[in-house]
C-alpha cells in the first residue's frame, strides 16, 4: 500500500518506518526542511535504539521517502497518517492547531478517496473535528479513523514491530478494510486489533497515559511514606508487584513522571473533563504530587549543604526524561537545574544522548562533561536525574576520588544500599533510609 505520514517526529518517523519495513511505500512528510534534507542523505534525526538500521534498510530498498511537498505525497498515498504534535495549550487543553491546518490542506489538495488515520494522541471529538475541516474545503469522499498509538520512547522500533494491540476508532467499513489490511502482518502474528468508535478510540489512549502516571505518582507518594515510617520502597515495590493483578511494571520510585506524553495527557484529560463539567480528581491530585516530586531532592541537597547552596558545584548524572532517548520535553533534570541555577548552584552535566538536545534551551547556563566521571570533578555532590544504565554500576572508588565530597542525591535509585554504604558514601534516594557519611 502507498501510505504518507505527516509529521517526522518521535512517532511518525518510526510508525513511517515500520510501515515500509513491512512492505509499503511510504511518503513522510515534514514542514522542517532540515529535517527532510537530511534524512533523505540518510541521517535520523532522532535517537531511537535500532532505528537507523531500519530506517537505512528501507531508504535503500527504496520504501522510505522523505519530502516537504504534502500534495506531492497525498496524490500517491490512499492513506494519510497524521503524527503531529498536540501540545498543551495555555490552558492545558490539547492545542489541535498542527492536525487542523493540515486537515485543512489535506481537503484542499486532496482528488481521490483517501482514510486520514490520527495517530497524535488528541482529545475526544477530534475525529469529528477532522471531519469537519476537510468537508468544508472538498466533496471528494474521505474517512477519518483515530488510530492511537502507544509506543514508548527508548523502545519505539520494538513497540512498533510489537504492538501489544490495535486500536482503531472507525465508523465506515471501506476505512476499516483498509486498516485491517495495513495491520494484517501483525494480526497475523496474534496481536489483538480492537475496533470501536472513534471516541472510545481516542479517550483509549488519554486513559493509558494517565492510568501510567497515576500509578507512577502513587508509587512515589508509597515511596515518600516509606521515609516517614523507615519502611523501604525496594521491599515494598516487590512485595506488591508480585499480585499480578498489580505487576511489577511502573513501580520504581523516582523524582517524577516527564516527557513529552505522561504531563500533557494528564493536563488535557483534566482539562476535556472540564469542558464537560467533569473533574478527574484523581488526574489533578497526581499533576500536583508529581511536579513536587519532580523536585523532591532539592530541600535534601540544600539541608545537606546547610540552607547555602551558592557557588556549590553540583555534577549531574542524566539529563533525558527517561533512558534511551534524546528527548528532554519535561524531564526532571530541568526543573532541577532551574531551581539550583537559581540558589546560586553551578551545573556540570553528563549525558551522552540527550546533551545536544539541552544546549539547544540551556545554552552555556551550566556546563558539559564528556564522560561521566569527569563530570564529578571536584564537584560537591552527584545528582542523578536519569536511569541510564551505564550509571548502574560505577566504579565508586574513582567516584571518590573525583567529588571533593562523596555524597549522592539519587532520583532513580540506582544503586543497592549495601553497596554505597560499603563505598562510605552519604547517599539520599527516594523512600529508602539515608546513608550517612561514614
Ligand atoms: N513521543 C511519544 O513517545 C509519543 C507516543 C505516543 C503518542 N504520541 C503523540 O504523537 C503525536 C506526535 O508526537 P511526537 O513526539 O512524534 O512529536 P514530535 O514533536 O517529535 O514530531 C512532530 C513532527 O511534526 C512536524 N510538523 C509540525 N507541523 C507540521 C506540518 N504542518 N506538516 C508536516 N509536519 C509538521 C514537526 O516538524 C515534527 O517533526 C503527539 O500527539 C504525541 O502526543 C507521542
Amino acid at each position: 500500500m502507498n501510505i504518507t505520514i505527516v509529521g517526522t517526529g518521535y512517532v511518525g518517523l518510526v510508525t513511517g518506518t515500520t510501515l515500509a519495513e513491512l512492505g509499503n511505500s511510504v511518503f513522510c512528510v515534514d514542514i522542517d526542511d532540515k529535517k527532510v534534507e537530511a534524512m533523505k542523505l540518510g541521517k535520523v534525526p532522532i535517537y531511537e535504539p535500532n532505528l537507523e538500521e531500519m530506517f537505512l534498510r528501507n531508504i535503500q530498498a527504496q520504501r522510505l521517502f522523505f519530502t516537504t511537498n504534502l500534495k506531492e505525497a497525498l496524490d500517491k498515498s490512499d492513506v494519510i497518517y497524521l503524527a503531529l504534535p498536540t501540545p498543551p495549550g495555555e490552558d492545558g487543553s490539547a492545542d489541535l492547531s498542527y492536525i487542523l491546518k493540515v486537515a485543512n490542506d489535506i481537503g484542499e489538495m486532496m482528488t481521490s478517496y483517501k482514510v486520514i488515520v490520527n495517530k497524535s494522541t488528541v482529545p475526544v471529538g477530534t475525529a469529528d473535528k477532522v471531519h469537519a475541516t476537510i468537508s468544508a474545503k472538498t466533496t471528494v469522499e474521505f474517512d477519518v479513523v483515530s488510530n492511537p498509538e502507544f509506543l514508548r520512547e527508548g523502545f519505539a522500533v520494538e513497540d512498533s514491530m510489537n504492538p501489544s494491540r490495535v486500536v482503531i476508532g472507525c465508523s465506515s467499513e471501506k476505512a476499516k478494510d483498509f486498516m485491517s489490511k495495513i495491520y494484517q502482518p501483525f494480526t497475523n502474528t496474534g496481536v489483538p486489533i480492537i475496533f470501536m468508535d472513534e471516541k472510545s478510540s481516542e479517550l483509549t489512549k488519554y486513559a493509558s497515559n494517565s492510568f501510567l502516571a497515576v500509578k507512577i505518582t502513587f508509587m512515589n507518594e508509597i515511596a515518600n511514606y516509606c521515609e516517614k515510617v523507615g519502611a523501604d520502597v525496594d521491599k515494598v515495590r516487590l512485595g506488591m508487584g508480585s499480585d499480578d493483578r498489580i505487576g511489577h511494571r511502573f513501580l520504581f520510585p523516582g523524582i517524577g513522571y516527564g516527557g513529552s506524553c505522561f504531563p500533557k495527557d494528564v493536563k488535557a484529560l483534566i482539562k476535556s473533563g472540564k469542558q464537560e463539567g467533569f473533574n478527574f480528581e484523581i488526574l489533578e491530585a497526581t499533576e500536583k504530587v508529581n511536579t513536587s516530586q519532580k523536585v523532591i531532592l532539592i530541600s535534601e541537597i540544600e539541608k545537606y549543604f546547610d540552607g547555602n547552596l551558592q557557588g556549590k558545584k553540583i555534577a549531574l548524572w542524566g539529563l533525558a526524561f527517561k533512558a534511551n532517548t534524546d528527548d528532554i520535553r519535561e524531564a526532571s533534570s530541568l526543573d532541577n537545574i532551574k531551581i539550583l541555577l537559581e540558589k546560586g548552584a553551578k551545573i556540570v552535566a553528563y549525558d551522552a544522548i540527550a546533551e545536544e538536545n539541552i544546549r539547544k534551551i540551556l545554552g552555556d547556563t551550566i556546563s558539559y562533561a564528556p564522560d561521566m566521571y569527569s563530570a564529578l570533578e571536584d564537584a560537591d555532590c552527584l545528582l542523578i536525574a536519569t536511569e541510564w544504565s551505564e550509571f548502574k554500576n560505577p566504579n565508586f572508588k574513582l567516584m571518590a576520588e573525583k567529588l571533593t565530597n562523596k555524597v549522592i542525591f539519587d532520583g532513580r535509585n540506582m544503586f543497592d544500599l549495601e553497596t554505597v554504604e560499603n563505598a562510605g558514601f552519604f547517599y539520599k534516594s527516594i523512600g529508602r533510609k539515608t546513608l550517612e557519611k561514614l
